[in-house]
C-alpha cells in the first residue's frame, strides 16, 4: 500500500511574506507524519519560498537562470527545514528535489523516475519532495506544483491513499464544503473555485482540484482536507474520508 500526502505551502509558510517559515507548524506536521509514515511519500508545497521568487522573476513565462537558481535554492531551504523536523520527530526522511530529476513539456511532467522513490519506501525511508522549478522542453523551464507531483506519483505507483492537506476544510462552493467533487460538477461550480491567498504561481484551489480530477480519471480517488487542525494528517493517512473526496464521474 503506497500512500502519498501533500501538505500545502500555506500551512508551512506565511504565503504573504518572502521565505517566511512557520516553524511551529512545520514541527507539528512533522510530528503527525512521524507517527504514521509507513509506506508514505511526502510532498510539501513551496509556499512563499517558491511563489515569491517565481513572481519576482516572472517564472514560468520568462526563462531566467538567476530566477531558477534563486527559486530552487529557496525551496530547497524549506525542504531542509521540513526534512530536519521529520528527522527530529523520529522518521528517516530523504530529500528528493524535483528540479534534479523531472522533465516537463508545456508545464506538464513528461519524465520523473519513480523507481528510486519506490525503493526508498520499500526500504523504510520517507521520500520528501516539494514544489519546484524544472526544465521544460518547450519553454526552457517551468514550475512543477506539489499537486502535480502528487497526482503523477500516485498514478505511477498506484497509490491507495492520496491526500492533499490545505488550510481550508476542502473544496468550497456556494458557501459550503463539498463532500465530493467529480469532473461533472465543474461547469456548475468552476467559477466558485478560488485561487489562493497570498502569491501563487500554480493556481491555488482550482489548480489542485484539476490535478486531482486528472488522477480520478485514471481511477485513483483522493481527498482535499484541512491539515491545519490537530490530528487531521494522521486521520487522512489512515484512509478516513475527510474534507472533499475527488472522484471519477459516474
Ligand atoms: C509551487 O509549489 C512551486 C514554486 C512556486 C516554485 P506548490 O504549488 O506545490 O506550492 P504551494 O502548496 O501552493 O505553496
Amino acid at each position: 500500500v503506497v500512500k502519498v500526502l501533500k501538505i500545502g505551502g500555506s500551512i508551512l509558510t506565511d504565503k504573504t511574506r518572502a521565505a517566511c517559515a512557520r516553524n511551529d507548524e512545520i514541527d507539528r506536521v512533522a510530528a503527525e507524519i512521524a507517527k504514521s509514515w509507513k509506506d508514505l511519500i511526502f510532498i510539501h508545497g513551496a509556499g512563499s519560498f517558491g511563489h515569491v521568487p517565481a513572481r519576482k522573476y516572472g517564472l514560468p513565462e520568462v526563462f531566467d537562470p538567476a530566477g531558477l537558481l534563486e527559486t530552487h535554492s529557496c525551496v530547497v531551504k524549506l525542504n531542509g527545514l521540513v526534512v530536519d523536523a521529520l528527522a527530529k520527530a523520529g522518521a528517516y526522511p530523504m530529500p528528493v528535489h524535483p528540479f534534479s530529476c523531472t522533465l516537463l513539456r508545456d508545464g506538464r511532467i513528461e519524465r520523473l523516475p519513480v523507481a528510486p522513490i519506490a525503493e526508498m519506501v520499500r526500504r523504510g525511508l520517507l521520500p520528501v519532495l516539494h514544489g519546484d522549478v524544472a526544465m521544460d522542453t518547450s519553454r526552457g523551464a517551468g514550475i512543477v506544483s506539489g499537486d502535480q507531483l502528487l497526482s503523477y506519483i500516485a498514478k505511477a505507483l498506484k497509490a491507495e491513499v492520496v491526500a492533499s492537506g490545505t488550510i481550508e476544510d476542502g473544496v468550497m462552493a456556494k458557501g459550503r464544503t463539498l463532500k465530493e467533487i467529480t469532473r461533472d460538477d465543474l461547469p456548475a461550480i468552476g467559477s466558485d473555485l478560488g485561487g489562493s491567498s497570498g502569491v501563487d504561481a500554480t493556481g491555488g484551489m482550482k489548480g489542485k482540484v484539476l490535478e486531482l480530477l486528472d488522477l480520478a480519471d485514471d481511477g485513483i480517488d483522493s481527498q482535499i482536507f484541512n491539515a491545519s487542525k490537530d490530528g487531521m494528517i494522521i486521520r487522512a493517512l489512515s484512509g478516513e474520508p475527510l474534507g472533499t473526496g475527488v472522484r471519477r464521474s459516474r
